[in-house]
């Protein structure tokens, strides 16, 4: 996830850029640049956030101009990998958010022509694709340019002999600013309130030409498309959240996406070994906190699964008390932040005892991606609210890629299987999506939750750590105390604390565990504990003997943890928010534990 503002009209470009930039620096703040059009294009880019780069600004005379702030995805945060990019005639600035997952092939093709690249990124192929397709017509380059182009993106364009802006957009936002004798473009609408509230949306496979007194929409095939505005009337607080009372909500609600962007490019890496290409290695060990360990948890299982390579599981905060084995598996690391101190505690352990090392987080450029040999990103956009929702779902993702490509490079998955496993991932965004339009179902539940001071989460095999995590996000935003248990467990002693106040949660998918999860879910409604179940959305049996029901879809059971996952997080979401807590940041906590 990136920002990106674009401004034409007759006032100096700089100031607005620079203020319009800072309402989306939610959307990334590892660098920053700016282009303006003037006297030819001028462009000032730096690592560090929009402030930073604003300090080093020299005055900078132009009416027109283009920004960004980065969350890095492709080459580190730096300098030089920081947006805009100019051509190398010096004619074009550009500015993008999104993935261009072929741009290592268009690299290749543009340097042999003589382009010569300045960054790590992805995004720079786009303006030389630009240059090496101008005719004279800005907007027809950038059409041609992306016919060459498989990924996603928004794009802004200025060029140093005009006044207009071209943009483009396929699966990342863009809306436009309409003003008086002036227009700009963003990422998002906080960008634009302090200048209009008439918006103008701009859909997937379409481009526009904005200039000061007009805009014009095309379409795919070129014909222009006639829109007619919104009016907005959130503030800009509301705004930067999309709207929503809470940055959690929000990024459960981005959980498609995410999941979306975590694939990219990565399903292909799965045959071609593009991660982890040497898979001889003879065990696996996953070390993580919280959430993180949670979803290491669910990894193990995957793995062992699809590849039957034994994995063991370590807290970080435990891993560097406990005594080395002599075999040194292959250490993963998983870390959304990628700072986390008894993380990168355990990863020196790891490599201290001659272990081969892989982080998978979502932060480009973190303290763990200088400590591992290899580095697996999930590309979940930043995260803010304190308690992890979409990045804890692209781990999963992250996990299940790198277990079918163990299983695929082991000969322990065949051509159909993962076939089947990948066709299964590609319609995740689908399936989470379905769990948020049916969010109306968890209402009777949020309220049976609200009114309790304990709850129990059962769930069974590769939903257990579900249940745990379900646990975790209900006590850490409404202090409500949880546990997780593996519903086995319950009748070894927590069968005692069951009574009428004590809310049960279960997990029951239709795998192996399915019919002694459904006596589990009896013994304890004998209890007299009200009982909410998630399975499947055609499960008559345990629709029937619980107090409330929440369907799923019907995902491979293997992938089951992500959709259960996000009902539980509307769970905890919903209750939270019934007892009036503060969702965003929990008291006590922090997003990111730099202390051991
Ligand atoms: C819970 C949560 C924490 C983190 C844990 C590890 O919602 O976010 O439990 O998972 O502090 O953080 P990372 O993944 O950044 O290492």
């Amino acid at each position: 996830m990136c920002g990106i503002v674009g401004y034409t009209g007759s006032r100096q470009a700089v100031d607005i850029l620079l203020d319009a930039l800072k309402r989306l620096e939610y959307r990334g703040y590892d660098s920053a640049g700016i282009a303006v059009c003037g006297k030819g294009v001028q462009i000032f880019k730096d690592k560090g956030e929009i402030s930073s780069l604003e300090k080093s600004l020299p005055r900078i005379h132009g009416t027109v101009g283009i920004s960004h702030t980065r969350w890095a995805t492709c080459g580190k945060p730096s300098k030089e990998n920081a947006h805009p990019f100019a051509d190398c005639t010096g004619r074009f600035a550009l500015v993008h958010n999104g993935i261009i997952e072929n741009h290592r092939q268009l690299r290749q093709k543009l340097e042999s022509e003589g382009h010569r690249f300045t960054s790590e990124t992805d995004t720079e192929v786009l303006v030389h694709l630009l240059e090496a397709n101008f005719n004279g017509d800005v907007h027809s380059a950038l059409r041609e340019s992306l016919k060459e182009v498989k990924g996603t993106y928004a794009i802004a364009v200025a060029s140093s002999d005009s006044n207009e802006i071209v943009a483009a957009r396929m699966e990342n936002p863009l809306v436009i600013g309409l003003g008086v004798g002036e227009n700009l473009v963003a990422s998002d609408v906080p960008a634009l309130l302090n200048y209009t509230n008439k918006i103008l949306h701009v859909m997937d496979g379409e481009t526009a030409v904005i200039s000061p007194d007009s805009v014009a929409i095309y379409d795919e095939s070129g014909a222009e498309v006639k829109r007619n505005p919104s009016t907005v009337t959130w503030t800009i607080e509301d705004a930067e959240k999309g709207g929503f009372e809470h940055f959690m909500l929000k990024e459960i609600l981005e959980g498609p996406s995410s999941i979306h962007n975590s694939l990219l490019g990565s399903l292909d890496g799965v045959e071609e070994g593009e991660f982890l290409q040497d898979v001889g290695f003879k065990s696996v060990k996953i070390v993580a906190c919280g959430s993180s360990f949670h979803a290491a948890m669910i990894g193990k299982y995957v793995i062992e699964n699809l590849s039957h390579i034994p994995t063991t599981l370590e807290l970080a905060s435990e891993y560097r008390y406990s005594h080395g084995t002599k075999e040194s598996p292959l250490v993963i690391l998983v870390t959304q932040s990628g700072e986390t101190a008894d993380t990168l505690a355990a990863a020196r352990e790891a490599r201290r005892r001659g272990c081969r090392t892989l982080a998978i987080t979502n932060v480009v450029g973190s303290t763990i991606t200088r400590e591992v040999d290899e580095v697996f990103y999930t590309r979940a956009g930043p995260e803010i609210g304190v308690a992890a929702t979409k990045t804890f779902l692209t781990q999963l993702v992250a996990l299940s890629l790198l277990a079918m490509r163990m299983g695929f490079a082991r000969r322990q998955l065949d051509h159909e299987r993962l076939r089947i496993l990948k066709a299964e991932l590609r319609s995740m965004p689908r399936y989470v999506e379905a769990v948020i339009d049916g969010a109306q179902q968890i209402e009777g539940s949020v309220e049976m939750l609200a009114g309790a001071r304990d709850a129990f989460f059962i769930g069974r095999n590769i939903n257990f750590p579900t249940m745990l995590e379900g646990a975790l996000k209900l006590k850490e935003i409404s202090y409500i105390h949880a546990e997780g248990y593996a519903a086995g467990e319950l009748k070894h002693g927590p069968l005692a604390l069951l009574d009428s106040r004590t809310p049960v949660v279960a997990a029951c998918i239709k795998d192996h565990t399915y019919d002694k999860m459904l006596s589990n879910v009896s013994e304890v409604a004998a209890r007299d504990s009200p009982v909410i179940g998630i399975g499947y959305e055609d499960d008559m049996d345990l629709r029937s003997i619980v107090d409330r029901f929440i369907g799923i879809p019907k995902v491979d059971p293997i992938f089951s943890p992500i959709p259960i996952t996000v009902v539980l997080q509307l769970l905890a979401y919903h209750t939270a928010k019934r007892k009036g807590c503060s969702i965003d940041k929990p008291r006590n906590l922090a997003k990111s534990v730099t202390v051991e």
